[in-house]
């Protein structure tokens, strides 16, 4: 139910710190560490190489999650789009392990794949929010997102709780890799709850900002290095998705490979600013489209804000800011549909669920 709340959306995005604390409790032990079914572990530790499965958001997750598990737990990881890979498979590596994600878990193209992958005798993990789904019943092993039903097809609250989950396989493998352990994922995953809550007190200015930059425009650009790239894709999705104004992602130092060439004057670009190691190249590329014209609002992180920055979200770890960046841009998003009068929760050719290849 709704409740007070004029859009699922809204209330899916409201429920995210809830989502996160959730998911900390849930795959928390009596240690206090976190921890994962043992046999998950072995099935991953086993494996030579990852192989990431599924379709828009929560394909952008698992952008995100090859981040994590790289970094965390030292596994080569591919990501691939489900319909793309059912009909033109890679070559696959000698062990591999496929990791479906999937909020409904009944998504037809990342099922084609893992029937095709279950035939091959590969083993393979579902991450889903449903339980007893399809592809969570179809593969060998399920790990949970705990964030309670999402009904708006614009997917929120799954997303980041993807990310939580992701982060938590690559944390206990690593670990149990015998890697680096002062990574104090609960806490940082404490701090990111609490970090949500800080950004929904601002949704005044997120308004402002929708209305300001994308009431009346054509298309959106979202920017970004490294990870940044990776949620502005997500933002970018969201953003076509509910309001129909065409967006895309763009790594940010690809733009002038052509793309800059959609820039003309007042052309909004989403800019986002959350990691030290690209904060000045990323600058270096909106000056780049400012001088042909485009308006510019750059979404920063605390301790890496300049002056002009439009956002500031607050300061968590560097490898989890998709989990806090992305929420302005769903707000962002949210605005920006009702500013357009569109129907926020049932977007126009859409479905919740895409059960057809
Ligand atoms: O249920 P799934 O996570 O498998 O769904 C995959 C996509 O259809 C889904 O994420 C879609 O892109 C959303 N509507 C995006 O908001």
């Amino acid at each position: 139910e709704k409740g007070t709340y004029p859009h699922y959306m809204l209330k899916e995005i409201d429920e995210q710190p809830l989502a996160i604390r959730k998911i900390i409790q849930q795959y928390r032990a009596e240690d206090g560490k976190l921890t994962i079914d043992p046999a998950i572990i072995d099935a991953v530790k086993a494996a030579d190489r990852l192989y990431i499965i599924a379709a828009g958001t929560s394909y952008h997750a698992g952008l995100l999650g090859k981040q994590f598990i790289e970094s965390l737990a030292k596994i080569p990881v591919e990501v691939h789009v489900a319909s793309e890979f059912s009909y033109n498979m890679p070559l696959l590596s000698e062990k591999p392990l496929f990791i479906f994600i999937t909020q409904s878990g009944e998504t037809a193209d990342s099922r084609a794949v893992l029937v095709q992958v279950k035939e091959l005798g590969y083993p393979a993990i579902t991450i889903t929010n449903v339980p007893g789904s399809t592809l969570s019943r179809e593969a060998d092993y399920t790990l949970l997102l705990h964030a309670g039903p999402e009904i708006a097809v614009a997917s929120t609250k799954a997303y980041t709780a993807q990310m939580a989950v992701l982060s938590i396989l690559a944390e206990v493998t690593g670990r149990s890799k015998g890697y680096d352990s002062s990574f104090d994922l609960v806490h940082e995953l404490g701090i990111i709850a609490n970090a949500m809550e800080v950004v929904f007190e601002q949704k005044e200015e997120l308004e402002t900002i929708a209305r300001e930059y994308l009431s009346t425009t054509r298309n959106a650009f979202f920017i970004g290095r490294g990870i940044d790239y990776y949620v502005g894709l997500e933002g970018a999705l969201k953003l076509k998705e509910i309001s129909y104004i065409q967006a895309e992602g763009f790594a940010g130092g690809e733009l002038k490979h052509g793309t800059i060439a959609l820039i003309e004057d007042g052309t909004p670009i989403i800019a986002l600013a959350t990691q030290e190691s690209v904060n000045l190249s990323i600058r270096g590329n909106v000056k780049e489209v400012v001088a042909r014209g485009a308006n510019p609002c750059i979404i920063s992180m605390k301790g890496l804000e300049m002056d002009g920055d439009r956002f500031i979200v607050p300061a968590v770890h560097e490898l989890l800011t998709p989990l806090i960046s992305v929420l302005p841009l769903q707000l962002i998003s949210y605005y920006a549909a009702l500013h357009r009068d569109c129907d926020v929760d049932k977007p126009r050719n859409l479905a919740k669920s895409v059960t057809v290849e």
